[in-house]
């Protein structure tokens, strides 16, 4: 049995309060989202104490690792509730929203500021091109960020409208490095001096965090190497 005690707050302007609920599955793949997903789907939701409840408010699309809609603190560490088996979680798992997005409600959490920054840094191609193959791989793994926001709920040097937009940001831009031809590069390489390279602090405290296992250490050395020896970035020759 697993018992999940989830910080809860009906609106924005309430207050939070710990709400704790008693799950069993037979299913050793039964993951935090799964027991969210049976705990709502129960006609008479009560807690442990037995207290009618609420239906809990949460995010998901893909239930598969894809979308990031999921992200939350649980035990403490930002991950995914589809990726966070219940069985290597202990008996009482702690889940909470994450702490460094505006709280809608329950474990739902107002991530606009991630997308405010990439439409603000215009992380789109504006025409065709045709990268070199060996391009292609980095802009290929950053490619697979998800804008979970997990990096940015670990990251000391990151705050919601703030310059510094983080691995989040920071990827998308990576991408683009990759993918452009020298000339074109060179707007993409200031957006990321100035609101990646500046900003960080190379602690690399997001290194580990990333649910999509992206190699964050080495997307930024290729980026940060672009940004302060451009020259060094020319992977054509
Ligand atoms: S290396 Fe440190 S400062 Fe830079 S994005 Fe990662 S956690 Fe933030
Ligand atoms: S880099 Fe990883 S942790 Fe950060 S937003 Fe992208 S997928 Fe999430
Ligand atoms: S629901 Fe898509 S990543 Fe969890």
């Amino acid at each position: 049995m697993s018992v999940l005690k989830i910080l809860r707050r009906k609106s924005a302007d309430q207050q939070p309060y710990w709400q704790s609920f008693e799950f069993t599955s037979d299913d050793p793949n039964a993951a935090v989202s799964t027991a969210l997903t049976a705990l709502n789907s129960r006609s008479d939701l009560r807690d442990m104490s037995g207290e009618k409840a609420d239906p809990i408010r949460w995010e998901c699309s893909c239930l598969q690792k894809k979308c990031g809609a999921c992200a939350m603190v649980i035990n403490g560490v930002p991950r995914l509730a589809c990726d966070s088996k219940l069985a290597e979680l202990g008996e009482v798992i702690t889940v909470e929203p994450l702490k460094k997005f505006p709280v809608i409600a329950d474990l739902i959490v107002d991530r606009t500021v991630i997308f405010d920054t990439l439409r603000e840094l215009k992380v789109w191609l504006e025409r065709g091109v045709t990268p070199d193959e060996r391009a292609q791989e980095a802009a290929f793994e950053a490619a697979g960020c998800l804008q979970c926001g997990c990096c940015l709920e670990v990251c000391p040097n990151y705050y919601a409208g703030g310059r510094f937009t983080g691995m989040a940001g920071a990827l998308p831009l990576t991408r683009l490095i990759a993918e452009l031809t020298d000339e074109q590069r060179r707007e993409v390489l200031k957006a990321y001096r100035k609101r990646v390279y500046e900003g960080c602090g190379k602690s690399l405290a997001c290194r580990k965090i990333c649910p999509a296992g992206l190699d964050i250490e080495s997307l930024m050395a290729r980026s940060n190497a672009a940004a302060a020896w451009r020259s060094l970035f020319d992977l054509r020759k």
